[in-house]
């Protein structure tokens, strides 16, 4: 069971008046669901752009609710791969937080997952595969967008597409103009300076990209 912000149901009051149900162990034990750190609408768009794709990669897993989106969208002999640390963890002997991404990402039977659990920079450094899809939501930090940016999309070829998320500022949303997601997509696409891609799509906080053919 997941719980995207947005929708109706009492997870959003519910966590409101009891913050300690945020910790992932909370999850695990079936207090909760597992948290999306993005919309209703994002999710669907997440399915959507997933859609037929062989080869799809996310930078940024967390309790895996948007990896869920791309794994229930993606090809049927599709392989999604999930890239994350989960460094984040206070207890990393028990990492709840991984343990609660991977109940997720179970939640459909669909092609086939490859977990890597490491920093996407480190992790590209070993990649050698044209990827249909890419979803970049790790690192916020500007610098660290433009360098997953700079390390993944060189693999996505002509057609394939490659989403950022937090990357606009929407009504009721929680991204802002000092957003290093923000930040990066306005400075790099909107300014004229990636003429071989297409912006294909903005939904939310989505900034969603095609190299052209
Ligand atoms: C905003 S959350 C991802 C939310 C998730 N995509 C969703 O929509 O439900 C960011 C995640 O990025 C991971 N992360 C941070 N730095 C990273 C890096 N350099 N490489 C890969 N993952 C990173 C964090 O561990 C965290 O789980």
């Amino acid at each position: 069971m997941v719980h995207l912000p947005g929708e109706s149901g009492g997870t959003k009051d519910t966590l409101a008046e009891r913050p300690w149900l945020r910790h992932s162990a909370c999850a695990l034990v079936g207090l909760r669901p597992a948290l999306a750190q993005h919309t209703a609408e994002e999710h669907a768009a997440f399915r959507k752009w997933a859609a037929g794709c062989k080869c799809v990669v996310e930078i940024g897993v967390a309790e895996g609710v948007s990896a869920l989106a791309l794994r229930e969208g993606m090809a049927e002999d599709g392989t999604l791969y999930l890239i994350d640390p989960f460094h984040l963890s206070r207890m990393p002997m028990l990492n709840f937080i991984k343990r609660v991404a991977r109940r997720t990402v179970n939640g459909s039977a669909r092609g086939k997952v490859v977990w890597i659990e490491t920093f996407s920079e480190d992790a590209a450094r070993s990649w050698n595969e044209a990827i249909d899809l890419l979803l970049i939501d790790g690192d916020h930090a500007e610098a660290a967008v433009e360098r997953d940016w700079q390390d993944w999309g060189r693999f996505v070829p002509p057609g394939g597409t490659v989403i950022f998320h937090d990357a606009r500022i929407f009504q009721n949303g929680w991204t802002s103009s000092e957003y290093g997601p923000v930040r990066f997509v306005n400075r790099f696409f909107r300014s004229g300076g990636a003429p071989d891609w297409t912006i294909v799509e903005e939904i939310h906080s989505l900034f969603v990209v095609r190299r052209n053919n």
